[in-house]
């Protein structure tokens, strides 16, 4: 089957739900590896595996509450589990690969499970792209909040972690050093005071777009996007993509496939018990003349 339809639970090859949501993908040894929130149990990041981004073959559940942690030599907390036992909040995993060190790097946002005050980036690694990772705690970028967030790797292979800061009314964008486990300087403040969340960034030609929704909590809401000519330089004002929900959806990442730009959208259930049947959406993305648009479709046929 290669056709996928938007807005329902996928299953993996095994027939389970597909659970990687707020989540990313990253191509890797003839490989798509899906990595994405699982709230389920004890888990919190799972990864899948494809060829065709349709089959999706469960890999493992790479962070969990019994994670092995290590520190490094960025002053971190650790924190997996709360005093009480409860488990921590670990919201839009995102990994890349790291050619120098030869480990794949996630950088994830964290919070308490409670509230959202910690607003912090915890970092885990790990040798092979869907092994158990190893966990080194979470830290605020510059002292700075950090909530939804992506990351971005360039051609030349420097990364960008990109999150929303001063309680979401800021996105900033952080160089990342050369092996992806700190910030190495904070290149942009974005939008002051337009509150977007969900980053989701791609480079179409020589361009680079970034999409994020509004800050409306499980509701979706007006998608935006704007274009740069480069990543650390000047952003365009935010223009308006998709409709008054981005079709009922906020962004989770971009992936190019076959001269195809892919937006996946995570139509979210909502908190609670609602969260798990939260579903995935995949828009194609086009460059017009007067800007990106987002094309709606029921289904998709990658
Ligand atoms: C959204 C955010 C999600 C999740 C949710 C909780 O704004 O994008 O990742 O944090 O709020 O309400």
């Amino acid at each position: 089957m290669s056709i996928l339809k938007n807005g329902i639970l996928w299953n993996d090859t095994e027939g389970n739900p597909i659970h990687a949501h707020g989540g990313y993908i990253i191509f890797h040894d003839g490989y798509y590896y899906w990595y994405g929130e699982d709230r389920r149990e004890d888990f919190y990041v799972s990864c899948y595996r494809s060829k065709n981004l349709t089959d999706w073959e469960f890999r493992n559940h790479i962070l969990t509450v019994r994670s092995n942690t290590e520190t490094y030599r960025v002053r971190t907390k650790i924190k997996l589990v709360n005093e009480d036992g409860s488990k921590v909040n670990l919201e839009r995993p995102k990994v890349l690969y790291n050619e120098r060190t030869k480990k794949f790097v996630m950088w994830v946002h964290f919070e308490n499970g409670k509230d959202y005050n910690d607003a912090a980036v915890a970092i885990a690694t790990c040798d092979t792209p869907d092994g158990d990772f190893t966990y080194h705690g979470h830290f605020n970028p510059y002292g700075y909040m950090s909530r939804d967030c992506t990351l971005f790797q360039d051609d030349n292979k420097t990364a960008y972690f990109i999150s929303a800061a001063r309680d979401n009314a800021d996105l900033h964008i952080y160089r990342l050093t050369e092996d992806y486990m700190n910030v190495e300087c904070l290149v942009q403040k974005l939008w002051q005071g337009e509150y977007r969340e969900a980053p989701a960034v791609v480079k179409i030609k020589e361009k680079y777009y970034m999409l994020t929704s509004f800050c409306t909590g499980w509701a979706p809401n007006q998608g935006k996007y704007a274009v740069a000519d480069s990543i650390e330089g000047r952003w365009s004002m935010l223009k308006e993509i998709g409709d008054e929900t981005t079709y009922r959806s906020q962004p989770a990442f971009i992936l190019q496939k076959d001269g195809k730009v892919l937006y996946y959208g995570d139509r979210w259930g909502g908190g609670g018990e609602k969260y798990f049947t939260s579903s995935y959406v995949i828009y194609p993305l086009a460059e017009k003349e007067d800007g990106l648009v987002m094309e709606y479709v029921e289904e998709i046929d990658i």
